[in-house]
C-alpha cells in the first residue's frame, strides 16, 4: 500500500482567531486580498475589513457566492480578482464560499474557464496565490481539502475538479463564527461532517491517518451535534464541531463513498443542500457496505458509543447504523430525497446517466459500484 495526504501549512483553533489574519498577510508582504464572504454585511465581514485597514492592507469584497456554486461566480470571480490588482485571497464563508475562492485563485494565475479543469481534466501547473479559507459552518471541512464542487451551468451537473496545489495555506477555525448559523443549516451541515467522516473510515483507500481523523470526528459529533442543536449559543460545542469538521474533511480525503457518490449528483439535479442530501442517502449507505466493512462498522459504533462487547460485529454495525437514524431524526434532518423531486420520478437510465457522468468512476466504496447499486439505494431514499 502507498499513500500521499496533503495538510494546510497552518491550522489556528480558537475563538477570536479571525484577528491573525492582518499579521499573516504582512508576514506574506501582501498587499491586496480578494476576500469572499457570504454575506457583506455580516458583522463580520466589517470585522476583518476594520482590522485589514487598521493593517495599511487593501481588499476587494467578493459577496457573490450563493450557496451550491456555479461556473459564472468562479469565472467572473477570477475577472474581478485580476481586474483588481488582487495578490492573495480570503474565504469567509460555508463550504461554498471556501470552494470558489480556493478555484478563483488557482484560475487567476493558471488561466482559463473553471470547466476546463471540471470537465476537460486541465491541470494547474502553477501555484495559486496565498489562501486563507475561514469556514463559517460545520461542515464540509472545505477548509482542509483540495478539492472545490461546481454546479456546472451548460450540462447541469455537480462535479468535483481537484488539485493538491489548491489546499488552503492556512485555515483558521474561529468556533465565534458559526454562532449564528440557523438551526437548519446547522443540522444539515453536521450530517455532512459525519457523512466525511463515516464514508471515509470505510473507504478501501482509508490510510491510518485518515481513519484517525475519521473515527476522531464520529466521537465528537455524536454529543456535539444534539448538543449545538439544543444550544445554538454554545460556544464549547461550536468548537467541537468545528472541530470535527476540519477532522472529516481530512479524513474525506480518503475518497467518497455510495453516499456521496448519490448526493453530490443528485444533490445538483434537484437542488438539494449538500448538507441535506448527505442525510438522506447515509444510513441506506451504511446498510449497503456493512456487510462488506463489518469490522470498521463495528468500530463506528464504539465512536458512536453504542458499541456492546457481547454482540457480533455485524450486530454493532446495525447499532451503529440505528444511532445514526436516531440522530438523525433528534436534530431534524432529512432522510428521503422525494420531497425534493418535483414531479415524476427520474427513470433509471436517468439517475445511472447523472452519477455516471459525476461520481460514477469511484471506486473506494466497500461494496463494489454497479449500476444495480445506484439504482438499489435511489430507490430506498425515496
Ligand atoms: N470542497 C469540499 O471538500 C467540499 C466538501 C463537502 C461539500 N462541499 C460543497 O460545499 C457546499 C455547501 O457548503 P455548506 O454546507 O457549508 O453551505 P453553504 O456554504 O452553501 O452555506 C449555506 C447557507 O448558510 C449561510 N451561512 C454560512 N455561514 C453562515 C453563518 N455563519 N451564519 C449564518 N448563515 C451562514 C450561507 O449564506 C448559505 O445561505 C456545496 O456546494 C458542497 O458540494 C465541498
Ligand atoms: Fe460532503
Amino acid at each position: 500500500m502507498s499513500w500521499e495526504i496533503v495538510h494546510n501549512r497552518r491550522v489556528i483553533f480558537g475563538e477570536g482567531k479571525i484577528a491573525e489574519i492582518p499579521g499573516i498577510l504582512q508576514w506574506h508582504r501582501k498587499k491586496k486580498v480578494f476576500f469572499a464572504v457570504y454575506d457583506a454585511k455580516a458583522p463580520v465581514c466589517a470585522q476583518i475589513c476594520g482590522m485589514l485597514k487598521d493593517a495599511g492592507i487593501d481588499y476587494f469584497i467578493y459577496d457573490k457566492v450563493v450557496t451550491e456554486p456555479d461556473l459564472d461566480m468562479i469565472n467572473g470571480g477570477r475577472d474581478l480578482f485580476l481586474a483588481n490588482g488582487c495578490d492573495c485571497s480570503l474565504a469567509v464563508g460555508g463550504g461554498s464560499v471556501i470552494d470558489v475562492t480556493k478555484t478563483v485563485g488557482m484560475l487567476a494565475l493558471n488561466g482559463g474557464m473553471v470547466q476546463e479543469y471540471q470537465m476537460e481534466g486541465r491541470q494547474p501547473t502553477e501555484l495559486p496565490p496565498l489562501f486563507i479559507a475561514v469556514p463559517t459552518t460545520s461542515g464540509t471541512g472545505a477548509e482542509a481539502t483540495k478539492t472545490s464542487v461546481v454546479y456546472n451551468n451548460f450540462n447541469g451537473l455537480k462535479k468535483s475538479l481537484y488539485h493538491t496545489s489548491m489546499i488552503a495555506e492556512v485555515t483558521i477555525l474561529d468556533p465565534a463564527l458559526t454562532v449564528g448559523v440557523p438551526a437548519k443549516i446547522t443540522s444539515a451541515t453536521g450530517m455532512d461532517a459525519l457523512s466525511h467522516a463515516i464514508e471515509s473510515y470505510v473507504s478501501l483507500n482509508a490510510t491510518p491517518v485518515t481513519e484517525m481523523y475519521g473515527l476522531k470526528a464520529i466521537e465528537i459529533i455524536k454529543d456535539a451535534l444534539p448538543r449545538v442543536m439544543e444550544h445554538p449559543d454554545d460556544i464549547e460545542a461550536r468548537g467541537q464541531m468545528m472541530l470535527a469538521s476540519y477532522f472529516g474533511g481530512v479524513a474525506i480525503t480518503a475518497g467518497i463513498g455510495i453516499d456521496h457518490i448519490m448526493a453530490q449528483p443528485l444533490g445538483g439535479e434537484y437542488h438539494v443542500p449538500h448538507g441535506d442530501a448527505c442525510s438522506i442517502f447515509l444510513p441506506a449507505a451504511m446498510e449497503l457496505n456493512l456487510d462488506y466493512s463489518t469490522k470498521k462498522y463495528a468500530d463506528i459504533a464504539k465512536a458512536l458509543g453504542v458499541y456492546d462487547a457481547g454482540k457480533s460485529d455485524r450486530d454493532n454495525g446495525l447499532a451503529a447504523i440505528e444511532a445514526v437514524r436516531k440522530l438523525q431524526k433528534t436534530i431534524g434532518a432529512p432522510s428521503c430525497l422525494r420531497p425534493y423531486i418535483k414531479g415524476e420520478l427520474p427513470s433509471r437510465e436517468k439517475v445511472l446517466d447523472v452519477v455516471k457522468r459525476t461520481t460514477g468512476h469511484i471506486t473506494c466504496n466497500p461494496k463494489p459500484l454497479t449500476e444495480d447499486l445506484i439504482w438499489t439505494i435511489f430507490n430506498m431514499v425515496l
